[in-house]
């Protein structure tokens, strides 16, 4: 029996890099929506949970995407509120890459520091993938501060964050000028860049400035980078005493964790994957899981 991928796109084009990661991790069909929400989507989930029985439904599963994270959690709900009983079909929610962008930069971060006793700052914190790498930073047990360039967007996003984590410590903080992300950085053993594509945050020399860094993340890979002493392709390099990552060296990883999630979403009827259980596979996928 065929493995069939279900895209459902909050976006009105369904995503082509979604599509192509799909095929690539083995999906047989891939039946792309776009444009979809709460208010349509109950047929079609109906559509997939229907046509074949039970004990087959684990070669259909459902992927929800497109560039809102907001969006894609009430699909979510909407998708899983159709299911009932043995009808039910696997899904994965990864708007905008935000689960597995995230999941990467932190085991990349847990890799060289104990998070349960780290200070972390997040530049472009309020984005979509900023926001899950707070989150999965703050559930490791860092003290978090997230940044935006606007206090009440940095507040809603700590606060969207606290509703899934108690654990950690969040804090927003404004910053908008080259000498107050320097300021913010101060003190912090991580940084992690997921700002806007093309948006640079630390000129080249800061990381010279800031003695206590040890992990900095550019997760931007549109020249001007997020952090310009980092390189893109920097895959644990040693910059003035600092491990870099670049977007492309944590997009190794990304990528491997979105194939296996895809994978991973055909061996049951039930599998949920969401950002702690795309955090738990990028954990496998480094060698980080506590059972290996
Ligand atoms: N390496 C990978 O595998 C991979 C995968 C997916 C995404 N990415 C990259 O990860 C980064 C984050 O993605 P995303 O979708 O979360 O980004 P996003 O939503 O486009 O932007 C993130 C945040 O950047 C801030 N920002 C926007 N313009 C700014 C400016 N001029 N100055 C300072 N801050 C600004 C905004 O925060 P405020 O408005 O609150 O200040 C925004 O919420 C992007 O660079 C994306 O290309 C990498």
């Amino acid at each position: 029996m065929k493995k069939i991928l279900i895209q459902f796109d909050t976006d009105e084009q369904p995503s082509t890099f979604d599509r192509v990661v799909a095929v690539d991790a083995g999906a047989e069909e891939l039946f792309s929506y776009g444009g979809i929400s709460g208010d349509n989507v109950t047929g079609l989930v109906h559509g997939a949970i229907f046509t074949r029985g039970p004990a087959d439904l684990k070669n259909t599963a459902i992927f929800v995407g497109g560039s809102s994270v907001s969006e894609g959690e009430a699909l979510m709900k909407h998708v899983q509120k159709a299911f009932f009983g043995p009808m039910r079909v696997s899904v994965m929610m990864d708007s905008n890459g935000c689960n597995t962008t995230a999941a990467a930069a932190v085991v990349a971060a847990k890799q060289h520091l104990p998070l349960n006793s780290t200070s972390a700052l997040v530049l472009g914190g309020t984005g979509p993938v900023g926001q899950r790498v707070g989150q999965l930073l703050a559930a490791e047990g860092c003290n978090v501060t997230l940044v935006s360039r606007s206090q009440d967007r940095a507040a809603a996003a700590c606060e969207a964050i606290a509703a899934h984590t108690s654990s950690g410590q969040l804090q927003p903080a404004a910053g908008s000028t080259t000498e107050e992300f320097q300021a913010l950085c101060a003190g912090k053993q991580l940084v992690v860049a997921a700002g806007a594509a093309g948006i640079c945050f630390l000129p080249e020399g800061s990381l010279a400035a800031l003695p206590d860094l040890q992990v900095a993340i550019d997760l931007n890979a549109v020249p001007p980078t997020g952090l310009a002493d980092v390189g893109a392709t920097d895959k644990a390099k040693q910059v003035e005493g600092t491990v870099c990552y670049g977007a492309l060296g944590v997009g190794g990883t990304k990528m491997k964790v979105h194939k296996q999630a895809i994978r991973q979403l055909f061996e049951s009827s039930d599998v949920l994957l969401d950002t702690s259980e795309i955090y738990n596979l990028a954990l496998q996928v480094a060698g980080l899981a506590t059972d290996e």
